[in-house]
């Protein structure tokens, strides 16, 4: 099986990337996904990784740190390249990330309608934290 590597995110990679969140259908009308990235970028508390196959961006991982917990958003692998362990790499590449920033706990939010990926993270060792995600938009 190939060996993927993650990488910080260049300036060259963020049109790949948000084509690559459409590919994959991780796109919400209510998320800039060029602002998501922007944010990720101009923060050392979070980061913003890809893997690239030569030049063409294949894989994303944003991971954050946010004082006490350690989150993972936008894991993606471009439909052509699902189930050759790309995804669990890029998990892996955020949680490296993680814990050499501090955290102790790594949690991410999933639409309790994405069977798959649920199936694909508790695959991965994680399990339904029987929480309650609230929020507001400023
Ligand atoms: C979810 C996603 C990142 C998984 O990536 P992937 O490259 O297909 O996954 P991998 O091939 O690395 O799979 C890793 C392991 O999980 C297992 N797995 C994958 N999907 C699974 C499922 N639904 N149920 C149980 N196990 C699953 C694989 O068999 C593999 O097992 P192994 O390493 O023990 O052999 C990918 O399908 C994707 O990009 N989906 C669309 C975007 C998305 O919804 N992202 C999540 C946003 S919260």
């Amino acid at each position: 099986m190939r060996t993927w590597t993650f990488e910080e995110i260049t300036d060259d990679d963020v049109d790949q990337v948000v084509d690559l969140w459409r590919a994959c259908e991780l796109i919400r009308p209510w998320n800039d996904p060029h602002l998501d990235i922007a944010d990720a970028r101009s923060t050392p508390t979070s980061t913003f990784l890809v893997a690239r196959n030569a030049d063409a961006v294949v894989a994303s991982a944003m991971a954050a740190f946010d004082g006490h917990r350690g989150w993972l958003y936008y894991v993606a692998v471009a439909p052509g390249l699902q189930g050759s362990g790309l995804g669990r790499t890029a998990v892996d590449a955020g949680e490296v990330w993680l814990r050499a920033a501090g955290a102790r706990k790594v949690q991410l939010m999933v639409r309790n309608t994405n069977e798959q990926v649920i199936g694909f993270y508790e695959h991965l060792g994680y399990g339904d934290q029987s929480t309650t995600v609230l929020g507001r938009w400023f």
